[in-house]
């Protein structure tokens, strides 16, 4: 049990060093589970998609990347002292989805800086360092020569200035000793089969690869080496479902029958173990700087390995906690001081702690329930009152202004998987509204739509296929893929007063998760949404919707003319734009303007 004192100078300073001056401490009162740390430690990030800032309205996940740096610094003093390995792993997906990473041209120019300031063993790509071109460019071109052989890659390849595709990253694969345990590591990279990249970048399906000469040739020559433990670190979720996953370990355990394999995943955003047999083992660490992944492994040129995963709260609870110590002053390094400043100044130059208002109570995505109409769901208040936020403008030339009839209905259509986060009470900043929205997309209409027909249309789109967001893997969370999710914990547990938080269950059990606490509410979410304003039940309706969707608006349009192709023809013929001022009429802009008149 540990006391923690904070003094008065240490709150004064660490108010006064940190990036947004309101932001709260964690609650130090909940009970923690403990590390147990082994020969070989790792902490694994994954899809952090610029967090760095920690969540300033979350004091659960509210330490930022300084405090994570003083962590690694002092978890790695630990290991020295008591001699084990600590090896840190990061499996991609660093931009997009704050306003650290997006407000940059290119996208990441700052939150790259900061995250290269933590000294990591192993790192990858995610498929959000390969959309566009201007990114990949500046990952290549500035974190690849920064981790050198620490950056590997074995199925992303990068087309350089010359016109060849060479590997992204240093190599293909990196062969090591630890600095500690002298343990010989054979390490792999792979992306899940991705085929949205940039023209720039090349991506080889896992199924591909593993029936390439060049790749069968290096596993053969790496058995002929010493290898403690081969080491997989990928942009591809460590789920059962997933088959990616199993080709490539039945292609390892082929050439590696008896080694230890240890797998680390992301890009579906959740906390998930799992054993892919008695001596290969997958951890996947979260989403948004939420959580630090920890593994350990002991024994591992035995019979018998033993091992521990734990997911730790990204807050300075459980980075004290873990570091054993009892005084942030004790706990701060000067370099991670340094990052909080550097955030701080990048936060200033972006302008991101500008307030628009404030939020007055949390509103969730999926943690409130939406068809219960609960006054907490996000996405009723969208409905409710953010989509009407939109008007008609024409902003790029060539563009017809369009003037719908004043007298029509309009509904407004969004696809939920264009909102992407919670909104959490308290200041609501450029940050937030990048938090809650970052897409640029534009709107179009149908106009004069029938009534009866324009009604269907939602319905149609709900019971039809999952919409995927925009480039986001958010989309991922389908129930397929996740973890078997308890939502139930045992009553025993309950009756503390524990606060709600993230209790995940996996191949190990339930005691997962560093700090314990009450599973959050999941409720199913729809499709789509919409806005409803009406004049008349009876008179025509404006159809808008994000571009984004339009195809599936079309194929419910079609379904909802139940065979009248005159009129669905007819209807199509008018579809044009309603706003295509994508910045300054995007969700997030629409919040932000429903902000401004009624959160002051
Ligand atoms: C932050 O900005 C101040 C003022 O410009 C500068 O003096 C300081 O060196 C910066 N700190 C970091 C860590 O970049
Ligand atoms: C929730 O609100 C919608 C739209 O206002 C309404 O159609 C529906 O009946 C309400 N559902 C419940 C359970 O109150
Ligand atoms: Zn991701
Ligand atoms: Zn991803």
């Amino acid at each position: 049990m540990h006391i923690y004192i904070l003094s008065a100078a240490t709150v004064f300073l660490f108010y006064t060093i940190w990036s947004q001056p309101k932001s709260r401490l964690p609650h130090f009162d909940e009970t923690l589970r403990e590390l147990s740390f082994g020969d070989i430690n790792f902490l694994h990030t994954t899809d952090t998609h610029g967090w760095y800032l920690g969540h300033l309205n979350q004091r659960q996940y509210s330490a930022d990347w300084g405090d994570f740096l003083s962590f690694t610094t002092r978890l790695r003093g630990i290991g020295h002292a008591r001699n084990f390995d600590l090896l840190l792993i990061d499996t991609g997906d660093r931009h997009d989805g704050n306003g650290l990473s997006d407000l940059t041209n290119p996208n990441g120019l700052y939150s790259s800086d900061v995250f290269m300031e933590q000294d990591y063993d192993i790192v990858t790509v995610g498929n959000h360092e390969l959309y566009v071109a201007a990114v990949s460019e500046l990952e290549y071109n500035t974190v690849v020569p920064r981790y050198g052989d620490r950056f590997i890659s074995t199925n992303v390849e990068y087309l350089n200035n010359d016109g060849e595709y060479v590997v992204f990253g240093n190599r293909k694969y990196r062969y090591f000793t630890t600095e500690v345990k002298k343990y010989n590591i054979f390490a792999l990279s792979f992306m899940f089969d991705f085929k949205g990249g940039n023209e720039k970048v090349r991506v080889t399906p896992i199924d591909t690869v593993v029936k390439e000469d060049w790749f069968l040739d290096l596993l053969e020559t790496h058995t002929k080496k010493p290898v403690d433990l081969v080491l997989v670190a990928g942009h591809i979720p460590v789920s059962h479902s997933w088959q990616e996953l199993y080709i490539l370990h039945g292609v390892l355990r082929t050439y590696f029958p008896d080694t230890p394999i240890q797998y680390f995943g992301g890009h579906s955003h959740i906390r998930d173990f799992t054993l892919l047999d008695d001596k290969a083992f997958a951890l996947q660490s979260g989403r948004y700087c939420e959580t630090v992944g920890f593994m350990s492994l002991s024994n591992i040129k035995g019979d018998n390995i033993a091992i521990d995963r734990k997911y730790i709260d990204f807050n300075l609870q459980s980075f004290l906690h873990h570091t054993k110590k009892a005084t942030i002053e004790e706990f701060n390094t000067e370099e991670g001081l340094l990052i909080s400043e550097k955030l701080m100044n990048y936060s200033n130059i972006l302008n991101l702690g500008e307030s628009f208002g404030v939020v007055p109570q949390n509103y969730y995505m999926t943690g409130a329930d939406y068809y219960s109409n609960d006054s907490n769901s996000l996405l009723r208040f969208f409905e409710t009152d953010i989509l009407r936020e939109l008007k008609p403008k024409i902003c790029h030339e060539n563009m017809d202004p369009i003037s719908p009839p004043l007298s029509n209905s309009r509904i407004v259509l969004i696809n939920t998987g264009s909102i992407r986060y919670d909104l959490y009470k308290g200041d609501f900043n450029r940050n937030s509204q990048f938090i809650v929205s970052p897409f640029k997309n534009k709107w179009k209409v149908l106009q004069n739509v029938p009534a009866k027909i324009a009604h269907r249309i939602q319905a149609i789109l709900n019971k039809g296929p999952y919409i995927f967001e925009n480039e986001i893997d958010g989309t991922i969370d389908l129930e397929g893929l996740l973890s078997p999710y308890q939502r139930e914990i045992n009553s025993r547990m309950l009756t503390l007063k524990l606060r709600y938080g993230q209790t995940t269950t996996d191949d190990l059990g339930n005691d997962g998760d560093d700090t314990i606490h009450r599973p959050l509410p999941h409720f199913a979410v729809p499709n789509v949404i919409q806005s409803y304003e009406y004049t008349d039940q009876q008179k025509p309706v404006d159809v808008v919707f994000y571009d984004f969707i339009e195809r599936y608006v079309l194929w419910a349009l079609q379904k909802a003319c139940d065979g009248d192709h005159l009129l669905y023809y007819s209807l199509i013929q008018q579809l044009t734009f309603y706003n295509d001022c994508e910045e300054e009429y995007n969700v997030g802009e629409l919040l932000k303007k429903y902000s401004l008149k009624h959160w002051q």
